[in-house]
């Protein structure tokens, strides 16, 4: 019922915005986003309310509807009282644990207008326009008529301009582990999404809904990203297209029994988020999402370290080895049993290759009980997070990886029985404190329990707060697989390292895969959220290798997933592949070993969303820089200036380039090496190979190699002389 009172209200809400009264509006601090609040109507008891966004003089966002739909007390907010409005501004600058650039600038205008509604029902409407996008979101004050809310409906819209360019994936209650689609507006079908056979708990809900982040271009070359900040305590949104007009509608993950969110006030709401430039790079450099969340909760952040690390892992999702101590596979996609991975043995081995490569850590997936019978069954009880299969020796591999240096991360896979997780987690992290683990990575895999919960409704957005909390209790970091999507949050529980929370490189070993474009996309799309956990570097990209008759295969060249170390953010980097493949091919690894996961700096030279990206980034506290190149199914070249290399100095960049045949289908791993003398004022061409990338590092020669090097040069040239 409520979702046809939401589309009635939305035609007249439509209706009315198109005679509306400017009531405020509010500039960016560079003056090019006009954020603009209007009203329109004519009742007694007030009018409907609606904003618009125009950039550099064109609209971008035609007038919106704002309003609620309350559920208890029984009341629809959709017309209002202006009874106050504030304006302030902010500019200040703010240093994150970890991060793309070393500071973040937070400078922004922001209007606050309170509004009085049906029932005497008071909101406010706070608007922050940074000189990147605008943040709006709703306050529930504390107020005599208000107290315990039940949400059936936010009415918020996003009217577009026009028949818009999408990357769009489906709109979905439990994943977002879709491949993108592009499209227009008008051609946006997500019931296509059903057909993603192998993504094992999804909800299909409407076929005109999609999932944010939401990345659009115009015809006049503007990019415009839809999404949400600070995602708390409330449900995850979606957004249903009416596909004449080009409006979204935002619509809110439900719980089990059809409600959307419970509040008690004071109370806001996520920040609705818009960001906007006539560049593509400038979407990617956006930290507006980042500036919308709260500072960090953990006042000593010392024992928060960045890290790359290997696993146990991709020789699971290769087939090789079981996560099951029995030799199941996963699902049972396999029926010839194969070897438990995760025996003392072979943990042994990889913290062996993590210490040899100076990579700090090794995750060891499997290690657990529960294995057996774990997959697709909802059964609540599968897991106790303490007890090891016999053939995993906790207390030998905490010494092991000790005497070697080596960090253990836990893997904690609930099966998404999050009940049973709840009632295991104190007792889960301090058995992995007594064991020497610092970090875990969580997986939800599955229909959630409590039954009838979505892993993006409000029960489980509270979990997953819950969990980032715990753990840092516990001076844990953590890595989410199946979370909803990321919302900035890192910033303020920055123990949260990465989430998943789209489709990861594993989907290249068991299904159809990622298409070439994939990672031209996520950058545009659920990066612009925060870090996400994708696994780059896979050497062996056909999985023929390990059985003749798979025709799986990872879309990318070897020299790709290089360059995806620098154009994936995220402060935890996993080297995915199997260390006997390491070995394989030690000079291309060597970038792994050397290549940073926190950045003091961050240069987007070139970006096309689903075409391209290169970017540079200098890492943390050393003048060390690196350079990612990646291309979708299209072979192209970059002619790229070194210019954001620091002045004066000479680098010695080493170049990981695809093979001149390369070709992410037909020779993906081949790829070759070269060594440049670079400085700031050189130029450097990337050719890149179809589903190709390229991978440079730039390390700044000492002064001694400096004075050796010109010595040299001159001997050189003396030589050169006398031979004349
Ligand atoms: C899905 C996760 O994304 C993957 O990384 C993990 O290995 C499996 N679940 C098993 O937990
Ligand atoms: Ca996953």
């Amino acid at each position: 019922m409520y979702k046809r009172i939401g589309l009635w209200l939305s035609m007249i809400l439509l209706f009315y915005a198109a005679k509306a009264d400017v009531i405020d509006s509010i500039t960016s601090p560079d003056g090019k986003i006009i954020f603009r609040v209007t009203s329109a109507g004519s009742s007694t008891k007030g009018k409907s309310f609606f904003y618009a966004i125009d950039y550099k003089g064109k609209q971008v966002i035609k007038p919106s509807a704002i309003g609620f739909v309350l559920k208890v007390p029984e009341v629809t907010l959709n017309s209002f009282v202006l009874t106050n409005t504030k304006k302030s501004n902010k500019d200040g600058t703010w240093e994150p644990v970890w991060g793309e650039v070393k500071s973040i600038r937070n400078h922004y205008n922001e209007l606050a207008l309170t509004l009085q509604g049906t029932n005497d029902v008071i909101i406010r409407f706070i608007v922050r326009v940074f000189n990147d996008g605008a943040g709006f979101r709703y306050e529930f004050p504390e107020q005599a008529n208000l107290k315990h809310f039940i949400v059936a409906d936010e009415l918020t819209q996003f009217a577009m301009t026009g028949d818009h360019k999408v990357w769009w994936i489906p709109g979905d209650y439990d994943t977002n582990e879709y491949w993108y689609n592009t499209t227009k507006l008008s051609e946006v079908d997500a019931s296509s999404g059903k057909l993603v056979a192998e993504i094992h708990a999804k909800t299909f809900f409407d076929k005109n809904a999609v999932q944010t982040p939401l990345m659009m271009k115009t015809d006049e070359g503007i990019y415009v990203n839809i999404h949400e900040a600070a995602l708390v305590n409330y449900p995850a949104m979606n957004l249903v297209l009416n596909r004449n007009t080009f409006t979204f509608t935002s619509h809110l993950v439900p719980d089990a029994v059809g409600n959307k969110a419970y509040m008690i006030a004071p109370a806001k709401t996520p920040w609705r988020t818009i960001v906007i430039s006539d560049d593509a790079r400038e979407i990617l450099a956006s930290k507006m999402v980042l500036n919308l969340n709260e500072p960090s909760k953990i006042e000593n952040t010392s024992w928060i370290k960045p890290q790359k690390f290997v696993g146990v892992w991709w020789e699971m999702h290769v087939g090789k080895n079981s996560w099951d101590y029995s030799g199941g596979q996963v699902g049972s996609q396999q029926a010839t049993k194969v070897p438990h991975g995760a025996n003392t043995a072979n943990v042994k081995r990889y913290i062996d290759f993590a210490a040899k490569s100076g990579i700090p850590s090794v995750l060891v997936e499997g290690w657990n009980t529960g294995w057996e019978d774990w997959f697709g069954q909802w059964k609540e009880d599968v897991f106790d997070f303490v007890t090891p299969y016999p053939d995993f020796d906790v207390n030998e591999l905490q010494r092991y990886a000790a005497s070697k240096g080596v960090k253990l991360i836990m893997h904690h896979e609930t099966s998404a029985s999050v009940t049973n997780y709840e009632r295991w987690m104190d007792t889960a992290y301090r058995f992995m404190k007594n064991h020497g683990y610092d970090a875990v990575k969580t997986g939800y895999v599955g229909r959630i329990i409590p039954r009838g919960e979505h892993h993006d409704g409000q029960w489980m957005i509270r979990h997953f707060e819950r969990v980032a909390k715990k753990t840092a209790d516990y001076h844990i970091m953590v890595d989410m697989h199946e979370p909803v999507r990321s919302t900035g949050l890192h910033r303020t529980y920055p123990n949260w390292l990465a989430s998943e929370a789209a489709r990861g490189n594993e989907f290249n070993a068991w299904s159809s895969g990622n298409p070439p474009e994939h990672e031209t996309i996520l950058p545009f799309t659920r990066l612009m959220g925060g870090p996400m956990d994708y696994t780059p570097g896979i050497f062996k990209i056909k999985m023929s290798y390990y059985n003749p008759g798979k025709k799986e295969q990872v879309h990318t060249t070897l020299a790709k997933q290089l360059a995806l170390y620098i154009t994936m953010y995220s402060p935890l980097q996993m080297a995915a592949d199997l260390p006997e493949n390491y070995d394989l091919y030690p000079d291309a690894f060597q970038f792994i070993k050397d290549v940073a996961v926190d950045w003091d700096d961050t240069k987007i030279l070139e970006a096309e969303p689903g075409d391209y990206i290169v970017e540079a980034r200098k890492a943390k506290g050393s003048g060390n820089w690196f350079l990612g190149a990646i291309t979708d199914e299209n072979a192209r070249q970059f002619s790229v200036s070194t210019s954001f290399l620091d002045e004066g100095k000479i680098f010695y960049a080493t170049i990981y380039q695809d093979a001149e045949d390369a070709d992410w289908e037909k020779n993906p791993e081949a790829y070759r090496i070269e060594k440049q003398l670079v400085n700031n004022n050189s130029t450097v061409s990337l050719k890149l190979a179809p589903g190709g990338g390229t991978a440079i590092s730039f390390v700044p020669l000492t002064k001694d190699e400096e004075t050796l090097m010109k010595k040299e040069i001159k001997q050189m040239l003396k030589r050169n002389k006398k031979s004349k």
